[in-house]
């Protein structure tokens, strides 16, 4: 049984999420979308909107769960007997980031391995951040995540205008 787990904070999922998770769901038996509770930031969505919204967006993939997740990740990674961490690269500026963490998660847990998959070249420019940003100024974002999480920013940002 080969099991991932691809971490993040999907404050929301994208579509750029969404073509990582599809490419690792097709390497792996199961891929576990780890959802992280981060008590040093604030999120726009909380841990439990974000896990209801990703659950939702990704029904369709048979062999993917959505859990969430707090403290370290490799210990979250052992106690789901899995042994692979998945994270996207978009342009070498995700690398140095990226690299350091993967080497720092190795050193944790040796037996645990980081696989990089390169998002489609449609999303090399997508980020969570800018939706929130576009969303939050009014913008268009039905491009770029989701009908579900379209509607959630909509509503979001309809209440924080109140
Ligand atoms: O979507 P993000 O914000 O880029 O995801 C970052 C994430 C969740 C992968 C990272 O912050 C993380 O692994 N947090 C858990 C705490 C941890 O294990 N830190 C050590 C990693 S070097």
């Amino acid at each position: 049984m080969r099991r991932a787990v691809y971490p993040g904070s999907f404050d929301p999922l994208t579509n750029g999420h969404i073509d990582i998770i599809a490419r690792a769901a097709r390497l792996v038996d199961e891929l576990l979308v780890a959802v992280v509770r981060n008590p040093n930031k604030t999120p726009l969505f909380t841990l439990a909107e974000r896990e209801a919204m990703l659950r939702e967006s990704l029904a369709p993939f048979e062999n993917v769960r959505v859990l969430s997740f707090e403290g370290l990740l490799v210990e979250f990674v052992r106690s789901q007997e899995a042994n692979i961490i998945v994270r996207g690269l978009r342009a070498v500026s995700d690398f140095e980031i990226e690299f350091q963490m993967a080497l720092l998660n190795r050193k944790l847990a040796p037996a645990v391995d980081t696989i990089f998959l390169m998002t489609d070249a449609q999303h090399a420019f997508l980020c969570s951040s800018s939706v929130r940003e576009i969303a939050s100024l009014g913008g268009e974002v039905g491009d770029l995540v989701p009908a579900n999480i379209e509607r959630a920013l909509r509503a979001k940002f309809a209440t924080k205008a109140k």
